[in-house]
């Protein structure tokens, strides 16, 4: 391994979702084996990643604003290395070299598991570099001792990809098709997580529920990948996020009250609530068949928290086509919801498709839905007022001065403790409610 001298510096900047946030602990990782150092910001660093996301235009053109800033470090520095990893990097490949003159590095989120030959590369001084293969296996974690000491939670990604081609979704084009890990990698990464001191994991994927693995003459589909997590010592909490509508199997409805840690709490989303939209989306499943898996979990796993993603002027929507989003949000009751504004991706079929929303009929069915959300979080937040919660304690606020955890729904909660209570579970008695938070005390 090609180890730097102690001096060189790194600074990842990290764009999109989850899966962006579990990819730069690996390259994070990945540096400090390598003999970088974190620097505390990019002014102060010799190589900096930006992790981009490409779901929709704003990520987008967050990331080339974010590279314009670097642009001027660069001037001043004429050895710094600039790179940009993940999803944008895929989408756009070599043409980001030839627009961007201050690029060194473009590698896709597939490419990350050959990223020490980049590194070796840029060190070697042979700069400018592109990968963007998207047939590679998800690389096994490696491991840097110490990492994650201090955190309570983190991310283990199970499989890459998707097959889903959803009309509007660039993800498939840019993360490539399913792969799952093996189970065994992923035991043997939860394992590390949890001597590490992690006390909540998150598994990730753009459907879970299509986790299939088979080795040793078993196969492991997601509900038994689940219950085997489930029964590692010093585990407390296990979440995973996300599950599609249309393969929600009983089985995995049933995994919530089976698996002791498995959090009450589910990430469905349903993007639309008209049978045409859906229809045109892709999506595989109608606003019957969302609001039946809702009726089941709730049968089920009675104080279930539920959130979703819902996108507003998909072409062709029409005013009653989001009345109908409307009332299922209504008819459902979502703890939370991420909502936006349908974004055209080149290279998905949507993007043909005719119809077009203008763009201030989206701004205006956007703010109307995200008003009736706000209504609906702050009713079930305000609800919890005077309950007891089971609360993971995971750090000071970020307001200092108090101590933040989050509930099993996944809602954040505020309240004054000692800091040798972080990683511990505890009842928290809630005395006030906002949209997007809970202030509480310790009750036990
Ligand atoms: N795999 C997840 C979604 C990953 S993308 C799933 O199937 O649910 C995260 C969210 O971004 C999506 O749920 C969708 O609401 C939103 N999104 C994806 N493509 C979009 C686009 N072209 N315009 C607007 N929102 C989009
Ligand atoms: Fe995109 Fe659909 Fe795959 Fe989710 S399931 S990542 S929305 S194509
Ligand atoms: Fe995630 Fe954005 Fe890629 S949402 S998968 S980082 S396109």
């Amino acid at each position: 391994m090609n180890h730097r001298s102690l001096s060189a510096k790194f600074y990842i900047k990290t764009m999109g979702c989850q899966m962006n946030d579990y990819d730069s602990d690996y390259l994070a990782r990945l540096l400090l084996n390598n003999g970088y150092s974190p620097a505390g910001s990019p002014e102060q660093a010799d190589l900096i990643l930006i992790n981009t996301c490409t779901v929709r235009a704003k990520p987008e053109q967050k990331a080339y604003s974010f590279l314009g800033r670097m642009s001027s470090l660069k001037e001043r520095n004429p050895d710094l290395i600039i790179g940009m990893v993940g999803c944008l990097a895929q989408m756009k490949g070599p043409e980001l070299l030839r627009r961007f003159p201050v690029l060194d590095i473009v590698v896709g989120p597939r490419e990350l598991v050959r990223f020490q030959r980049v590194l070796d590369k840029v060190q070697g001084k042979s700069r400018r570099v592109v990968a963007t293969c998207l047939d590679l296996r998800p690389p096994n974690p490696v491991s840097f001792r110490g990492y994650f000491s201090g955190r309570v939670t983190a991310n283990l990604s199970i499989m890459q990809g998707c097959n889903n081609f959803c009309s509007y979704c660039i993800v498939p084009h840019v993360r490539g098709r399913e792969v799952s890990r093996p189970h065994r990698e992923i035991l043997a990464e939860a394992g590390s997580l949890i001597r590490e001191g992690v006390r909540e994991i998150t598994l990730l994927g753009q459907n879970v529920n299509s986790y299939r693995w088979q080795g040793d003459g078993k196969t492991w589909d997601f509900p038994r990948l689940l219950g085997e997590l489930g029964e590692m010592g010093g585990l407390l909490r296990l979440r995973f996020t996300t599950s599609h509508p249309k393969d929600l199997s009983e089985d995995l409805i049933d995994s919530f009250s089976r698996i002791r840690n498995l959090c009450a709490h589910i990430h469905l989303p349903f993007q639309a609530g008209s049978n045409r939209i859906l229809k045109l989306m892709g999506r595989g499943y109608t606003r019957e068949i969302y609001l039946e898996r809702v009726q089941a979990l709730r049968k089920s796993i009675p104080p279930i928290a539920i959130t979703s993603d819902v996108m507003v002027g998909f072409p062709g929507e029409s005013e009653r086509d989001f009345e109908l989003t409307l009332d299922l949000i209504r008819r459902v009751g979502f703890d939370s919801l991420f909502s936006f504004k349908y974004s055209d991706r080149v290279g998905t079929s949507a993007e043909k498709m005719g119809g077009k929303v203008p763009e201030p009929v989206k701004a205006s069915r956007l703010k109307a839905l995200q008003d009736l959300q706000k209504e609906i979080s702050i009713k079930l937040n305000k609800a919890l007022v005077g309950t007891l919660q089971q609360v993971l304690i995971e750090g000071p606020s970020k307001k200092g001065g108090e101590i933040t955890g989050r509930t099993e729904s996944n809602k954040v909660v505020n309240f004054i403790c000692d800091q040798s209570m972080i990683g511990q579970l505890h009842k928290v008695l809630i005395k006030h409610a906002s949209l997007n938070s809970l202030w509480g005390e310790i009750a036990d």
